[in-house]
């Protein structure tokens, strides 16, 4: 399982609901990425796509203790138990966690991978991702160039997990 997120340089990630940054390539890299493939989210973060639709082209898990909460064309799980058992059916490379601050901090100690876009800014922000620098499981694997949209610069990073290779979802 990986995780795929964009932060600013104070590991911030959204704010009032929404993302922090406009930055159509890491949209891009977002898509291409997961396209036909698991994506794993919260409640808050499925809302605040448009029309609180799921994305498109993926199999979307979506996590709520709400036992009333449906959402149309999404799988949904009430709990980590739920999650996992539900993950078992899949190709553990195919699986990405894709937020926000309540899922990644509860499942990046079972991803192997972290895809990190790092933009060049500090943001005012309410959600916060775990600091995969200052973590010592964790190491920094690949950076990318340098890339820039609406005057914001990034990269698109890499950070590996020492300790797990593949999680096997039991
Ligand atoms: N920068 C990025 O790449 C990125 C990506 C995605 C999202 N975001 C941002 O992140 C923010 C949203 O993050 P968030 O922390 O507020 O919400 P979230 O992580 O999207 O969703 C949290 C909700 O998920 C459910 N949940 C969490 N753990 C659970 C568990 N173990 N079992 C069952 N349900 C569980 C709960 O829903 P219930 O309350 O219904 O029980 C909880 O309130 C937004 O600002 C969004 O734009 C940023």
């Amino acid at each position: 399982m990986k995780l795929i997120v964009a932060v600013a340089k104070n590991w911030a990630i959204g704010f009032n609901g929404d993302l922090l940054f406009d930055l159509p390539d890491d949209m891009a890299f977002f898509k291409k990425t997961t396209l036909d493939k698991i994506v794993v989210m919260g409640r808050n973060t499925l809302l605040s796509f448009p029309g609180a639709k799921p994305l498109k082209n993926r199999t979307n898990i979506v996590l709520t203790t709400n036992r009333e909460f449906e959402a149309e064309g999404c799988i949904i799980c009430h709990s980590l138990d739920e999650l996992f058992t539900e993950l078992k059916k899949y190709n553990s490379d195919d699986i990405f966690v894709v937020g926000g601050g309540k899922i990644y901090n509860e499942l990046y100690p079972y991803c192997s991978e972290a895809l990190i876009t790092k933009v060049d800014a500090i943001a005012n922000a309410d959600t916060f991702l775990h600091n995969f620098d200052e973590d010592e499981n964790w190491y920094l694997s690949y950076a990318s160039e340098v890339h820039e949209n609406n005057g914001l610069k990034f990269m698109f990073n890499t950070y590996k997990n020492k300790t797990i290779e593949n999680y096997e979802f039991k």
